[in-house]
């Protein structure tokens, strides 16, 4: 089942409020992380955490809960909700403010912590993805709760009858709406380089290292929006959808339209990486 813990207290997720004031409300003045749960436990907590870590330092919100503290917390989430495959969602926001004002003072975070349990896709359905401008702000390396941009992109996708967008910015491709991109070209995997216009993706991470470990050839660079649309393979990357095969971009089937030889590859490693870690 659902559950939620706010500010110190843990409550059906239906019934949890936060202020009207509250700055991630009025402003989307704050950071989020989604932490997958596998077999009752957290996946690659340590890596979650740290880039909570970092989000909120970039946006000189105070770290409001002790590393030991996050994790105590996970865990009882996990036993509260009684999910073994579920998802943490954990917001952070710069909390309850006196009044609406673009200026800042000190107030207490406002912390909540979700789990829901996990709704896995079928992969049998392979993505049709649309190229969009990236008319996002210059630093998507903060997971910031403000998705305004981010869910537009996805929802003009969806009205054009596709099931998502990949955004490029210059004739670069960056990310997708909720996902990083790798493609496969010559059997490269090539994704972009993780600057300040992207999420530094976890999962992006894991995949990375798994190439790394296995020998298979990798190269992090720009890949141009013509690149993408002569990859022999694309596959999009996030904790909740792990890897994932895209077989058309712009409604041209990218390689033969099947799921390439490398992702089956990646994707095999990627699930006894899952195994191995619990
Ligand atoms: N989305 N890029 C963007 C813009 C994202 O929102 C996400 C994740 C990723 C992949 O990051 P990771 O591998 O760490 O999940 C890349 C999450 C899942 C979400 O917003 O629900």
């Amino acid at each position: 089942m659902s559950i939620a813990y706010l500010n110190g207290s843990w409550q059906p997720l239906e019934e949890a409020r936060v202020s009207v004031l509250d700055r991630g409300f009025m402003f989307g003045d704050g950071v989020y992380e989604v932490i997958p749960v596998y077999q009752g436990k957290p996946f690659a907590e340590d890596e979650h955490l740290a880039r909570l870590a970092t989000s909120l330092k970039e946006l000189h919100i105070m770290m409001p809960r002790s590393e030991d503290d996050w994790q105590e917390l996970f865990r009882e989430a996990i036993d509260r909700g009684d999910e073994d495959e579920a998802i943490l969602y954990v917001q952070v926001t710069r909390g309850v403010a006196e009044s609406r004002s673009h200026i800042y003072e000190d107030s207490e975070p406002t912390v909540l912590i979700t789990l829901s349990p996990r709704v896995t896709p079928g992969l049998d359905h392979k993505l049709s993805v649309v190229t969009k401008e990236d008319f996002r702000w210059a630093r998507g390396h903060i997971k910031v709760i403000s998705l305004a941009a981010n869910s537009l992109a996805k929802n003009e996708a969806i009205a054009e009858g596709y099931d998502d967008a990949i955004l490029v910015r210059d004739g670069k491709v960056t990310e997708a709406s909720s996902s990083n991109v790798f493609i496969v070209k010559d059997s490269v995997i090539v994704t972009p380089i993780a600057d300040n216009h992207l999420l530094h993706g976890i999962t992006r991470a894991q995949v990375i290292a798994l190439a790394k470990q296995h020998d298979l050839p990798f190269e992090e660079r720009d890949i141009s929006e013509d690149e993408l649309l002569a990859a022999d393979e694309v596959w999009v990357t996030a904790t909740s959808i792990e890897v994932w095969p895209v077989h058309k971009v712009n409604n041209q089937w990218i390689g033969n339209g099947e799921v390439g030889l490398v992702y089956q590859k990646v994707y095999n490693l990627f699930q006894e990486l899952k195994c191995q870690s619990n």
